[in-house]
């Protein structure tokens, strides 16, 4: 099999098909990182350069050279799926990736998009472009060559679920296309639920990310009335937690980060509003709420010190954990980003400390890292948990720091402030 995109998705898929007795070889267009890979050495999290090294052993090759697509059975496109600087779905990594299968394709083959994107991307920018090249336009999805869609579900950290134990929905473009996919994906996949078509499948992952989203948005809103009428939200999600059905809990936190719950919604509202001429008026309104965390954040900020009778202005705020979730070292989207620019912006001194950011520059600034911690937490004015990392002992940050603001309701230790 060919993976194209090796990055946070497109690695561990390879590994987890290399594992399996497969021959994976990758694709892609970073030769730097492409280079580091074939030194055996990993650029992501979940891995260790023990596991490329014992992928490298298993025949696991990386390559710039499209040609070796040619040779797959199948191939699985793993790019990435950003927004356009309007905040519309950029779909040229995709489109990039698909032009070069179509020089490559040949009959027989199975063309897998995992990338998250809208519902019709697979039918309507994918089958368009391989149809068209692939063999200069004589090859048909469904009849010549096989077409899915596999929305990809991994949750960078976690230690319990991984590619392996992950169920894996797969849309075909025909009965057939599902069928072969699906015999692909169970070769080292333990669970592979059938999906009628690409459409469901594509609209499958964009119902999961958006439903955490909105969800995290409705605790977020909650966490500042609920402060204001001093509620303790954090004890009312731990009762309605222990409802054994009907309730799942989300927590309130400092903004939502990384490469999916801000950005594939946007794929959703954009696809609603182009095809059907009106907005997807939750997706709005959860943006407009989380996005505007970090700014609550500074406000809580600047009523601690308020009580102290001190401004933002020259004051020191530690940021503990900068990172867009614990225990990765992932900065993609994370709100400690816009949270640093307005402190600065308030005149404040920003110090952060996090065990697997070694330099941090959120929008270009240089914050300095604070080496010694409890030295940081004792002089800060306000020391801020963005991100509750394992290594971080709690009661030892309470306890140390002259004011700890606890923005994920991690520790109830006396004298700090939750969110
Ligand atoms: N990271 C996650 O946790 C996660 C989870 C679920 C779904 N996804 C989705 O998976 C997709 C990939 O995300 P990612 O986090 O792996 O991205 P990534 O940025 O980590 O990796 C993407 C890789 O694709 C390569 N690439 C870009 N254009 C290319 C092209 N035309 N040809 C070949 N290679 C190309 C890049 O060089 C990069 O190495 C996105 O659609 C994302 O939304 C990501």
């Amino acid at each position: 099999m060919a993976i194209i995109g090796l990055g946070y998705v497109g690695l561990p898929l390879a590994q987890q098909a290399a594992r399996s007795g497969l021959t994976v070889v990758g694709f892609d267009v970073d030769a730097a990182m492409v280079e580091t890979l074939t030194s055996g050495r990993s650029h992501i999290d979940d891995l260790s350069d023990a596991d490329v090294a014992e992928m490298l052993e298993l025949g696991f090759t990386a390559s710039t050279d499209e040609s070796v697509l040619a040779g797959a059975d199948a191939i699985v496109i793993c790019v990435p799926t950003p927004l356009s600087l309007d905040g519309e779905p950029d779909l040229g990594p995709v489109i990039s990736a698909t032009t070069t299968i179509a020089r490559q394709l040949r009959p027989g083959h199975l063309v897998v998009l995992e990338s998250t994107t809208y519902p019709g991307t697979t039918d309507e920018v994918v089958r368009p472009i391989l149809e068209r090249h692939g063999l200069e336009g004589g090859l048909v999805a469904g009849a010549d060559f096989h077409l899915a869609f596999s929305p990809e579900r991994v949750d960078p950290g976690n230690a319990v679920y991984g590619i392996a134990n992950t169920p894996k929905v797969v849309g075909g473009h025909t009965p057939a296309c599902t069928d072969v996919a699906a015999a692909f994906y169970g070769r080292f996949i333990d669970t592979v639920v059938p999906s009628t078509g690409t459409r469901e499948a594509e609209m499958t992952k964009l119902l999961e990310n958006t439903y955490r989203h909105i969800n995290i948005a409705l605790v977020n809103e909650m966490a500042q009335f609920c402060h204001e009428m001093d509620i303790d939200l954090w004890e009312v999600i731990r009762n309605a937690a222990t409802k054994p059905f009907g309730f799942q809990a989300f927590y309130p936190g400092p903004g939502v980060g990384g490469h999916c719950i801000p950005i594939d919604p946007n794929y959703l509202s954009f696809k609603v509003r182009s095809t059907l001429g009106r907005p997807f008026q939750f997706v709005e309104l959860a943006q407009s709420i989380n996005l505007q965390m970090p700014a609550y954040v500074v406000e809580r900020i600047a009523d601690l010190l308020n009580d102290e009778g001190k401004a933002l202005r020259g004051s020191t705020i530690l940021l503990l954990g900068v990172t867009y979730k614990p225990n990765i070292a992932d900065q993609r989207e994370s709100p400690a980003t816009p949270l640093a620019a307005l402190l600065l912006a308030k005149g404040a001194h920003l110090v952060f400390h996090d065990p697997h950011v070694e330099t941090w520059t959120p929008g270009g600034a240089t914050v300095p890292r604070a080496d010694d911690l409890d030295e940081a937490l004792r002089s800060a004015d306000v020391s801020v948990l963005l991100q509750n990392h394992r290594a971080y002992d709690l009661p030892h940050l309470a306890s140390t720091a002259k004011k700890l603001f606890d923005t994920k309701g991690a520790t109830d230790s006396p004298g700090v402030e939750r969110l």
